[in-house]
């Protein structure tokens, strides 16, 4: 039996995981705290009580990556610290990072205790064992426990659910993974080699963890997956189902009142996903579905494996199923070889779409990606430029998207208190933030709200109907 499962279950150490990243990320943070809870150890937000530290990293772009080091730089003077004052602390990088320089890691930072990928947070217990026992070693023989291993066994079936008091405590809005992994290959990607080979959970898992979530009190579920329309699984008549049908079945669950899922891929956005948004109210009229550029000739070299036209036609089935369909993509400027006819190609294609909101990024070389061999990098301050001026566009569109909604009344998932005294908040369907004046008791439904005006990044909100919840 190892070490800390021989521990009391109220032994009180606390643990303080810091997210980096993606939603994904988010998922597994609150993962590695549940496999964690049944060993003793408690969340804390305070970083100077915890006993272990998690950096649960993203390596998608080469500045998220860089940030590891030097946060491990400023927790090294926080344990030198704590041990002067008689306490002590481990540290521990999990994620992205983690995966693709394990090695590397505990070469640059000895002062990490554990590197774990993605694959491996089942067995985080385990491995805090094995770092614990290393820790009465002399400094010289002590090495990082390294699992970087894509196991053969499920991760899921073997981390433990949440209980349910965390669940609570995480709020009405829970993100679940259903598809982990990406084999599409985009040329200047990191997550196909840092998560792996695209794999799906079980129809079943889904709606377990689902019901779970529900029984606990949330109302928004957003399901999660790299390439989450590219899932597929067995439902309970043994048929492969894809992400569509998937909705159908959590849309049979009662007391979920939304749902949401993140990231697409447009060359998986199938006739069955587009018949779920026709049919289904509770699938929220929101969808990131990334094209990263608008020039043929760019998305060849990125190994998008589809054209401009085909993501707009795609764009117009989608409207014609869901004609208030509001749209979020990803775009990189300055991929090598981008001209400027090449980047007036990508600012025709927002112009087209139009978008609710978008997230932009420069090129940034990844190693180990197709991209990083290409020539004709671009200069630097031509990204920069770039970025400048389609981020520009898509303000001038997130800011005439939210306007369009004043005057109209819209149901409002109030969440929490609000950011001056006597507010709420909550979310739109379109996933815009929501302030109104109103009561704590308004927290946890849904309510008709008329949107009366517009701030920088929210919704000006009055209540015109409470629900009956
Ligand atoms: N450089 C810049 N942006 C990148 N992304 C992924 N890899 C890179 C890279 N090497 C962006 C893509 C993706 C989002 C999650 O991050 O736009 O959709
Ligand atoms: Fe990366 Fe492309 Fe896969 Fe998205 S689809 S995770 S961008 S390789």
């Amino acid at each position: 039996m190892s070490e800390i499962e021989t521990m009391p279950q109220n032994a009180s150490k606390r643990v303080f995981i810091k997210t980096y990243g993606c939603q994904m990320n988010v998922y597994d943070s609150d993962r590695m705290a549940d496999a964690l809870a049944p060993h003793g150890y408690m969340p804390t937000q305070e970083i100077g009580e915890a006993d272990l530290v998690l950096l649960n990293t993203c390596h998608i772009r080469e500045k998220a990556s860089e940030k590891v080091f030097s946060e491990l730089g400023r927790l090294k003077e926080l344990q030198g610290e704590k041990r002067a004052a008689g306490g002590d602390m481990m540290i521990g990088v999990a994620g992205c990072v983690a995966q693709a320089e394990g090695e590397e890691i505990a070469r640059r930072a000895p002062v990490v205790d554990l590197v774990f990928g993605p694959q491996a947070y089942h067995r985080l217990p385990d491995m805090l064992a094995q770092a614990q026992s290393q820790r009465h070693m002399h400094p010289a023989l002590k090495k990082a426990v390294i699992d970087t291993d894509f196991p053969e066994e499920d991760k899921f079936t073997h981390l433990p659910a949440a209980r349910k008091e965390a669940t609570i405590a995480r709020g009405l809005t829970a993100f679940l993974t259903v598809q982990e992994g990406c084999d599409k290959f985009c040329s200047f990607c990191v997550v196909p080699y840092t998560r792996g080979a695209e794999v799906s959970r079980p129809v079943s898992q889904v709606l377990e963890e689902a019901r779970r979530l529900v029984d606990a009190g949330v109302k928004e579920i957003t399901l999660l997956g790299q390439n989450v329309n590219a899932y597929h699984g067995t439902d309970a008549a043994g048929r492969d189902i894809g992400l569509g049908e998937l909705c159908y079945l959590l849309a049979e669950i009662t007391g979920l009142e939304r749902l949401r899922y993140t990231t697409s891929h447009p060359r998986d956005m199938d006739d069955g996903l587009i018949a779920a948004h026709r049919d289904l109210p509770l699938l929220m009229p929101y969808l990131h579905l990334p094209v990263q550029s608008g020039s043929d000739r760019i998305l060849k070299a990125m190994n998008r494996k589809h054209t401009a036209a085909e993501y707009l036609s795609l764009i117009e089935r989608i409207k014609a199923a869901r004609p208030d369909m509001a749209l979020s993509g990803d775009f990189i400027v300055g991929f090598p070889g981008e001209t400027d006819s090449d980047f007036e190609d990508t600012l025709s294609i927002i112009r087209e779409t139009g978008y609710a909101s978008a997230y932009s990024f420069k090129y940034s070389t990844r190693p180990g990606t197709p991209g990083a061999n290409l020539g004709h990098q671009v200069p630097e301050e031509i990204k920069t430029e770039r970025l400048y001026r389609l981020q520009e566009l898509v303000n001038q569109q997130t800011t005439a998207f939210h306007a369009s909604m004043v005057g109209k009344t819209l149901p409002v998932l109030v969440e929490r208190v609000g950011r001056l005294p006597g507010q709420v908040g909550g979310r739109s369907p379109y996933l815009q933030a929501v302030h109104l004046e109103g009561a704590t008791d308004l927290i946890g439904a849904i309510h008709q709200v008329e949107i009366i005006g517009t701030s920088t990044n929210s919704l000006v909100g009055r209540l015109v109907r409470a629900s009956a919840a």
